[in-house]
């Protein structure tokens, strides 16, 4: 939540700030600001999106080759001009920005109020950068060490950049639980909350530690102290990012590009990892701890959204084909709840962003009690990547429409390949089978193909639907799952209440909700309860609902009853949800844009939740 980009350098920052605040954008959009120094410090804030932002600065001085971006997701204080990041010191000298929260904020506030700080905004992020200048100015000492001496006060979360007006050759930079990496250019240095603000400019960087502070000087000197004062050797890394990856091509928006980039992404996470001819799958994670896994007891999967959905396919693809129990946990209600975690249980987090502050709780909290930890993350370098003892990447590539899209289906592939691998290991499924599977997952990207196909289909149900207040998504076993995840995404970008079931717990609630204006998602797709669901499709005709159900290839049956129906290719049945889920993506994309909302970046939300 919150982007930040900094730079220093020999360029203009400004173009680079605002190209960089762009990439950043999904991380929150509520308001934007910058400050550049030159000779005096300027700074542009504006409520809104980075284009308000643009237009504000449009007329205004923006030289300086040194300055500092922030992109918002409020957390203390509403959206508007004032508490939009930077944020500057009483004295005018030091401008901060940061991504985070300070939990003690209120605290240090009072005792600095009482030695006669005055504020403007209601964030924490003021506090912080009064309390570094106060620290600055009594002590009379280099600006990183202020730093230094007032995040040792500070409790919390954050990523920051400082400038000092006094000292135009330098950034101080400092993390805790909140990502900040810094790219290493000729003669410059951009810092960001990611990679994507870099990679026009190096493909060199250095990932910040927790408890880590950096100084960026203007001569190309970087150096790294904890907060502890401890002078830290850096690893400097080469980022495999691709400019394309971050812009839309020819699509309108980012979201529909990563729908339709499904059937690619979805075959780079299968790559060298599966080969159905041969008859082999290889998960290098699990294969480095397979005695781990194969002798496991019990698995907990921790994560939030859509990550979380994917989790919860996992329990079903785990416990049928490797017989190894499962348990889905929210990251946020298993990180406080004194779990029972285990020695020899695996703990696994999912996570798109590998920054999820919740999931990286749940995951630290797991090491504590002694359980390997594995991460199943997208993003290359990232904090649950980092802190894990194994893992793997699902390689989707950059996903920046918030609501996620092509992460679940790789995450999904993923974990089909580790229940595939452990039950083929732990003698569980039968060889026949074993290949059965394989050469249906590898044929899902050339399926995943065919059903975009569909989309004008879609566009044509979405039309019919869209007005609709609420919505109801149905399905059973592998699909119930994929209810939840169809719910979710209609109602992140189209703002309509939605809610997913299991198809026979609807006679418990949701069936007295049931009328002519209530469009009910039935995910038919699973050929062993297709009777049973056929009945709980009349039982919402019967009430006059409208039925748009997502059936197998050739079904006739329920084709007859629902008022619309969408056809998935056929495939084994644990692998369906690759499947069922792509339409309901699409129906979501198309019901949004037909009620005018944006899509790639819904109100409210931020793609990666760093915060609690
Ligand atoms: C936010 C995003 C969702 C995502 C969830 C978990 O809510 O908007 O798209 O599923 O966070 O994020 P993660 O990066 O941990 O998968």
């Amino acid at each position: 939540m919150c982007g930040i980009v900094a730079y220093i350098g020999e360029k203009q920052a400004y173009p680079i700030l605002i190209k960089g605040l762009q990439r950043l954008e999904y991380r929150g959009y509520d308001s934007a600001g910058v400050a550049l120094l030159n000779g005096s410090v300027k700074v542009f804030k504006k409520k809104g999106k980075v284009s308000e932002l643009v237009y504000h600065a449009s007329q205004q001085d923006t030289t300086g080759t040194i300055g500092i971006g922030h992109t918002r997701w409020a957390t203390h204080g509403k959206p508007d001009d004032i508490n939009a990041h930077p944020h500057t010191s009483g004295n005018g000298r030091l401008t901060l920005i940061h991504n985070g929260i300070i939990e003690n904020y209120n605290a240090i506030k009072e005792s600095l109020l009482n030695r006669g700080h005055e504020f403007r905004s209601q964030t924490d992020t003021e506090v912080l950068v009064h309390l570094i200048e106060e620290i600055q100015s009594q002590n009379n000492i280099p600006l990183e060490e202020a730093v230094r001496l007032a995040l040792n006060q500070v409790i919390g979360a954050y990523a920051i950049v400082v400038m000092d007006a006094n000292d135009p050759d330098k950034l101080v930079a400092a993390r805790k639980s909140s990502p900040l990496v810094i790219g290493i250019g000729k003669g410059e240095f951009v810092i960001a909350s990611d990679a994507s603000p870099l990679v026009d400019y190096t493909k060199q960087v250095v990932y910040l530690n927790d408890n880590e502070i950096a100084v960026v000087h203007r001569n190309g000197e970087l150096q790294i102290k904890t907060t502890n004062n401890e002078l830290q050797d850096h690893k400097v890394q080469e980022i495999n990012l691709q400019i394309e990856q971050l812009e839309k091509g020819d699509y309108e928006h980012f979201m529909l590009k990563e729908i339709y980039e499904q059937s690619k992404t979805i075959g780079d996470c299968m790559r060298g990892r599966l080969n159905a001819s041969e008859g082999w799958v290889r998960v290098g994670g699990i294969e480095d701890s397979i005695e781990h896994f194969t002798n496991a007891k019990r698995i907990i999967i921790a994560a939030c959204g859509t990550s979380w959905h994917a989790g919860l396919i996992a329990e079903y693809l785990f416990e049928e084909l490797a017989r190894i129990p499962v348990e889905v946990e929210y990251a946020s209600e298993l990180r406080y709840r004194n779990p029972i975690i285990k020695e020899n249980d695996i703990v696994i987090a999912l996570s798109q962003s590998g920054e999820t502050a919740d999931t990286l709780a749940a995951l630290e909290l797991a090491k504590d009690k002694g359980a390997m930890i594995y991460g199943i993350v997208n993003v290359v370098g990232s904090s649950i990547a980092r802190v894990t003892d194994a893992g793997s990447y699902i390689h989707a590539g950059p996903e920046i429409g918030v609501a996620s899209t092509k992460a679940f289906t790789s995450q999904v592939t993923l974990l089909a390949m580790m229940a595939i691998t452990l039950g083929y290991r732990r003698g569980t499924i039968p060889k026949s089978y074993y290949h059965q599977l394989l050469e249906g997952l590898e044929s899902i990207p050339a399926k995943v193909e065919k059903l975009l196909k569909l989309n004008d289909k879609i566009k044509y149900i979405a039309s019919e639907i869209k007005d609709s207040s609420n919505a109801l998504y149905l399905g059973r076993g592998y699909n119930f799952p994929i209810a939840l995840e169809g719910a979710l995404k209609l109602k992140e970008i189209s703002y309509i209440h939605a809610e997913g079931y299991p198809a026979a717990e609807m006679k418990h609630g949701p069936i007295a909700l049931i009328d002519e204006d209530m469009p009910v998602v039935v995910i038919a797709t699973n050929k062993s309860s297709y009777e049973k669901i056929y009945s709980n499709i009349q039982e919402v005709k019967a009430r006059k609902g409208v039925v748009i159900a997502i059936v197998p290839e050739g079904s006739t049956e329920i084709s007859k009853i629902a008022d619309y129906t969408i056809e998935i290719p056929d495939t084994e049945e644990p692998l369906t949800p690759l499947l069922s889920v792509i339409p309901l993506q699409l129906l979501s994309y198309h019901i949004a844009l037909m009620r005018g909302c944006n899509v790639d970046q819904p109100r409210n939300l931020a793609k990666s939740v760093t915060v609690e």
